[in-house]
């Protein structure tokens, strides 16, 4: 049955970060982790006569999510409790309300996946993630969601591992892309890129196939498994904000000789000059 709107409701006033507003002056940052990648983890609580129903089953659950995405900070359980109860008394219920509970990760220092926002250098290592990329049918990768969760996980699995950055795979086992930016392998000359099953249409990646089309480089868009990672003579990454970057190491395997490969520095340079040239004017 679709809800209709409950006019009890109008009025009602949201707790966030224990500020009690009018849910029309309610905001969170356009940084909060929320908004930035969906990186956050809920509940929904159900009041009935005054009591929570499995209140600590729910604030478990809560707690081992926020584990799992490795949440620096988890408030206490009686904490959660407290602010609920300053919530429900401030809306004076008792009774058949739901209550929907969120916990981000926070409000983040720029934009940006990464949960500590490290910095890489301009070469970049990778670890093969276990955690595999959604087929088209679980969630089309086309559709440029904000729910990063699926490669927030795999980047804090690189972080851990002391690598920059995740490959992650489908769940064919096939190269998606990273858990942020596409892929592309150069061996003897030619280039190789995933095809668009379960990573997004990128656009810096469009514009190398583009950029490979007008210097008459071999590129392909097929399924490349591991191993034709592993046997690459260069490797790098693309994406807005990282431009082209050069892989030189992946699962502790060197890419080429450990440094960015010629190819990778001609198609840098080539991706430049189009950004020095190109783009729509706005200021
Ligand atoms: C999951 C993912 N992969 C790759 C990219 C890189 O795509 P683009 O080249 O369009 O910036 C993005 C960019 O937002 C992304 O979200």
């Amino acid at each position: 049955m679709l809800q209709k709107f409950d006019e009890r409701n109008r009025d009602l006033i949201v707790n966030i970060n224990g500020q009690l507003v009018h849910r029309d002056e309610a905001g969170i940052s356009p940084f909060d982790s929320a908004v930035q990648g969906g990186d956050a983890v809920w509940e929904g609580l159900r009041l009935y006569e005054g009591r929570i129903f499995k209140l600590h089953e729910h604030l478990d659950r809560l707690e081992r999510s926020a584990r799992a995405l490795s949440f620096a900070e988890i408030p206490p359980q009686e904490k959660i409790i407290d602010e609920i109860k300053r919530t429900l008394a401030a809306n004076k219920m008792r009774d058949g309300a739901h209550i929907r509970l969120t916990l981000t990760r926070g409000v983040k220092i720029t934009s940006g996946m990464d949960p500590r926002l490290n910095q890489s250098g301009p070469t970049l290592t990778l670890i093969t993630s276990k955690i595999r990329r959604p087929p088209p049918e679980v969630l089309d990768a086309r559709i440029h969601h904000a729910n990063l969760l699926n490669s927030i996980l795999a980047k804090i699995e690189a972080n851990n591992a002391g690598a920059d950055d995740a490959l992650m795979l489908d769940t064919r086992g096939f190269v998606a892309e990273t858990n942020a930016t596409h892929i592309f392998i150069v061996r003897n000359g030619d280039l190789a890129t995933s095809r668009v099953v379960a990573c997004p249409e990128g656009i810096t990646r469009a514009t190398v196939i583009e950029i490979c089309a007008a210097e008459k480089i071999r590129c392909i868009e097929t399924d490349l498994s591991v191993v034709d990672v592993y046997g690459a003579h260069e490797m790098f990454c693309t994406g807005t904000m990282g431009e082209l970057a050069g892989v030189t190491k992946i699962d502790n395997r060197q890419i080429g000789d450990g440094k960015v490969g010629p190819m990778t520095k001609r198609l840098s340079d080539l991706y430049a000059q189009r950004t020095a040239t190109e783009g729509v004017q706005v200021v």
